[in-house]
């Protein structure tokens, strides 16, 4: 090949590759690595990647189910929340419909739907009069700037969760996972957050629309931490986990039940467990070795 020719297959390389790496938001996370650990997504989950793209720049992964039209797990990193949730409008995901679409998350348009977008994932008339909230998995709270609190209002980062986990303990869990990261991480936080299947007898929102989730888990890795630790916080650093019904009527097995909880949360309990822990629950309930993180957070001390 004479030299200019060369350098020229080169230069489209780079264009084309570089074009296709803005234009892949779904399907591949390779332009959004940076929210796993040792950009790492983790291992042993089936899906479709989707990097969550809202004006113009990526703001977290979601791994996402098409079958189930709702995530298996969002990733993103921890930073500390200023000002109040914003009040804004439920956004999709365009590629899921159309492959060729524009990468950003759009707001769902006045009238009626587009029925590609429909059959593609969850609308919101799917959570309209269903007994469920939506359920961020990557949840408002855990960001700092506007753009980054109003991108995870969209609902592929979003499953179906009872008011008494969401308004309950599973908030509870975010504003402590919150409280501990702003006080004692002192690198890059980078949380996963998912959900687990029914093991028999799937729930669904709208006759099969989207599939409920039976648990919801979430975990964290912060791999640079003040070790002066006060003794309540000794064993969540550097990573930490938990799991948390999502009906009251679950087995007792994986999140034990407190009786004394107030009515409205009974039954909705969130468990803290380790890493260890938590991979054990999810290879049991998932029938895979999953990894949530690279060696599992320790790799770097
Ligand atoms: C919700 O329920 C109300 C009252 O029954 C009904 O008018 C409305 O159409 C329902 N909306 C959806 C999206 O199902
Ligand atoms: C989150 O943590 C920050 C820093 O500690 C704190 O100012 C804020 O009140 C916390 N938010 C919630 C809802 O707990
Ligand atoms: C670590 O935490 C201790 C007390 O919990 C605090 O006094 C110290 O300033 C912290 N160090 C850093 C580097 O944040
Ligand atoms: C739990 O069981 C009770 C009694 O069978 C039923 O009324 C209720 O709807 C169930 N709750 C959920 C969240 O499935």
């Amino acid at each position: 090949m004479s030299r200019p020719l060369a350098l020229l297959v080169v230069v489209l390389v780079s264009v084309c590759g570089h074009w296709r790496l803005a234009a892949a938001d779904v399907g591949d996370f390779t332009p959004c690595l940076q929210f796993f650990y040792r950009s790492w997504p983790p291992k042993g989950l089936i899906g479709t990647p989707i990097c969550q793209r809202y004006d113009n720049q990526y703001r977290f992964a979601t791994l996402y189910s098409r079958a189930r039209r709702s995530p298996w797990f969002s990733a993103y990193v921890y930073t500390v929340p200023q000002g109040k949730r914003p009040s804004t409008f439920w956004k999709f995901e365009p590629q899921l419909a159309y492959p060729g679409a524009a990468g950003n998350m759009i707001r769902f348009p006045p009238g009626p739907l587009d029925q590609n977008v429909v059959d593609s994932q969850a609308v919101e008339p799917d959570y309209i009069n269903s007994t469920y909230s939506r359920g961020h998995m990557n949840p408002s709270l855990h960001h700092r700037t506007h753009e980054d609190r109003t991108a995870t209002f969209t609902l592929t980062n979003v499953v179906p969760q009872k008011a008494g986990s969401n308004d309950g303990p599973w908030e509870k869990l975010e504003q402590t996972v919150n409280k501990s990261l702003a006080a004692f991480c002192l690198g890059q936080a980078y949380v996963v957050t998912g959900a687990i299947p029914y093991q028999s007898e799937e729930h669904w929102l709208k006759n099969h629309r989207v599939a409920v989730p039976e648990y919801m888990w979430s975990a964290y890795c912060c791999p640079k931490y003040n070790s002066s630790l006060p003794e309540e916080l000794r064993n969540t650093f550097p990573t930490y986990a938990a799991i948390g019904r999502n009906d009251c009527n679950s087995s007792e097995e994986i999140v034990p039940v407190s009786k004394t909880a107030k009515k409205e949360f009974r039954g909705y309990d969130v468990r803290r467990m380790s890493l260890e822990t938590l991979e054990m629950y999810l290879r049991d309930r998932l029938s895979a070795v999953v990894s949530v993180f690279y060696e599992r957070c320790s790799g770097s001390h």
